[in-house]
């Protein structure tokens, strides 16, 4: 029997798909894309160092909070109880959860099963696995745990929302500079990118029989599905800003460059 007509319920055609487009252009972007962001994020977690700078207390995302007796103790607001060793990421209470509620997230989930499972790689391509169980068995039984890392995401949220409160400081006082455009615009993203998370929309709108009856969280509910409708661009688009955000602090750290200050 030839391979089109030996998947059950698919309509009897020899070709594996009948797609003329560049169907596979998407996930093999994506595959680049996850590839290259996560490359950075490693080496840079592993660096321990560059990553505060204590003139302006910046500090990037990808340490905080630094709670490593390896901390700058000025970088380590929230007390250092982890051991400094070489393999131990400086924030690593909070990377497991973050790194949790992307892998779980709907959109990543959608993107990697297409990008690097192949299952299927795009609508009318067949899947390139003989079963198919979806989200019923472990380990992928475990997405359903998303719910719980919003929370955490959350609460991540509003710490990178202190660290970007706290950056508005200079050796004299006040100040405010180029680092600080950075870490705001950083964390604003990464608050719309969790509040569009689905969880999100069911926690604002979810098991209500009669949203006549409950006007303010319809209202939220409404709010968030229009943010919900731009998930995927602010998935992309809050890794981008994490990597700048975490590129800027290093390289003023390195001194690289210095700090464009508009206000010393
Ligand atoms: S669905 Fe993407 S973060 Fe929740």
């Amino acid at each position: 029997m030839s391979h089109g007509t030996a998947a059950p319920g698919r309509a009897r055609i020899d070709a594996r798909t009948l797609r003329s487009d560049r169907y596979w252009l998407s996930p093999l972007l994506t595959v680049l894309g996850l590839v290259a962001w996560l490359t950075y994020a490693t080496v840079r977690v592993f660096m321990q160092r560059d990553y505060y700078v204590g003139a302006y207390h910046y500090l990037t995302p990808f340490y905080s909070p630094c709670i490593s007796n390896g901390c700058t103790p000025d970088s380590a607001e929230f007390g250092t109880f982890l051991p400094h060793w070489w393999f131990l990421p400086y924030a690593a209470l909070t990377l497991p959860f973050l790194l949790l509620f992307r892998l779980t997230c709907y959109y990543y989930r959608k993107a990697y099963y297409r990008s690097f499972w192949l299952s299927p790689p795009a609508c009318a391509v067949p899947d390139s696995h003989a079963g198919y169980s979806g989200e019923t068995r472990f380990p992928l039984l475990g997405q359903n745990l998303h719910r719980y890392f919003f929370y955490a995401a959350v609460l991540i949220s509003l710490i990178n929302t202190w660290d970007a409160i706290r950056a508005f400081h200079s050796p004299q006082g006040f100040g405010f500079g180029l680092g600080n455009v950075v870490l705001v615009a950083n964390v604003v993203l990464l608050w719309m990118y969790t509040a569009s998370c689905h969880s999100c929309r069911h926690i604002m709108g979810g098991k209500l029989k009669h949203f006549s009856k409950h006007p303010a969280r319809y209202k939220l509910w409404q709010q968030i599905s229009r943010l919900n409708g731009k998930h995927m661009e602010l998935a992309w688009t809050t890794l981008a800003s994490l990597a700048i955000t975490d590129f800027y602090v290093m390289a003023v750290s390195a001194g690289w460059f210095s700090d464009l200050r508009f206000i010393h």
